[in-house]
């Protein structure tokens, strides 16, 4: 697809509901693929299975999502009886870094060179196979970085020489309540540490639970400033 035909693309979908945005996305592209993140996300896994059923879903273990995590991310594939590709961090750049730095280094000089290894590098390897990727973002989770992600968008982080890359997101318009009516009225399997007083869910040692009426993102790097709070994934959401 060219700029021309998303720009197109973006203007038809404007404003419209998860289900209509995600069934343009499977409708427009075979090659693509559900970045499932363990946590609230999984409304997109059950809605797209009611539209598709070969979409292709991963998530990235870092090594260091909760048990919680891990034990949902299989109660989701037994549930749906699907397969999720987890994709692990290169061998080599993890031992280097961790013999160098230790397991907690984010804490004192931040998260991106972790995030950058344990995330990017692995999804920058599976988005080089798909043509495009549905990711569970919300204009919701941060009004210093996501209030103006798109319906779909070319994602020029991650698109290579030659290739462009699509991104959907199709819960941008949602509010957090939207998706947890979602769970509750279709008996959507749900990560246990929402039980907990987790909302937003990420890496153990970097996320925790927030006090009522803390912004979710509250939760996630806690000891760094709102406006840094993207781990690269989203890297398009970063202002220059
Ligand atoms: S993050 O960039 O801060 O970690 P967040 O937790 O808000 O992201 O999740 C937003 C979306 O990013 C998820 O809905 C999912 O599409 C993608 N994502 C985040 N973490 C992962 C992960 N570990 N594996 C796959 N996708 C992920
Ligand atoms: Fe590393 Fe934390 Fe980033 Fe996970 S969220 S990859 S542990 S810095």
């Amino acid at each position: 697809m060219t700029a021309f035909d998303i720009n197109a693309l973006q203007s038809e979908l404007q404003g419209k509901n998860p289900r209509t945005i995600l069934k343009a996305a499977l409708a427009g592209f075979d090659n693509i693929a559900i970045s499932f993140s363990g946590a609230e996300d999984v409304v997109l896994i059950d809605m797209a299975l009611q539209l598709n059923k070969t979409v292709q879903v991963f998530s990235l273990d870092t090594g260091r999502l909760h048990p919680e995590t891990y034990r949902f991310i299989e109660q989701v594939r037994k549930h749906y009886q699907i397969e999720i590709e987890l994709l692990t961090p290169d061998r080599e750049q993890l031992d280097s870094f961790v013999k160098q730095k230790g397991l907690f280094s984010f804490y004192e000089d931040g998260h991106q060179q972790c995030c950058a290894i344990r995330k990017v590098e692995p999804l920058r390897r599976k988005l080089a196979t798909v043509d495009a990727w549905i990711t569970g973002q919300r204009k919701d989770q941060s009004l210093d970085t996501r209030a103006e992600i798109p319906e779909v968008q070319i994602d020029s982080v991650f698109s290579g020489t030659g290739k462009t890359l699509i991104k959907f997101n199709p819960l941008l318009n949602w509010r957090s309540a939207q998706v947890w009516d979602y769970i509750e009225a279709y008996q959507v399997p749900f990560n246990s540490l929402h039980q907990h007083g987790f909302i937003s869910i990420g890496c153990e040692p970097c996320t925790r639970p927030v006090l009522p009426n803390q912004h979710e993102r509250a939760g996630r790097w806690w000891w760094e400033d709102a406006a840094k709070k993207e781990c690269g994934l989203h890297g398009a959401n970063l202002k220059k």
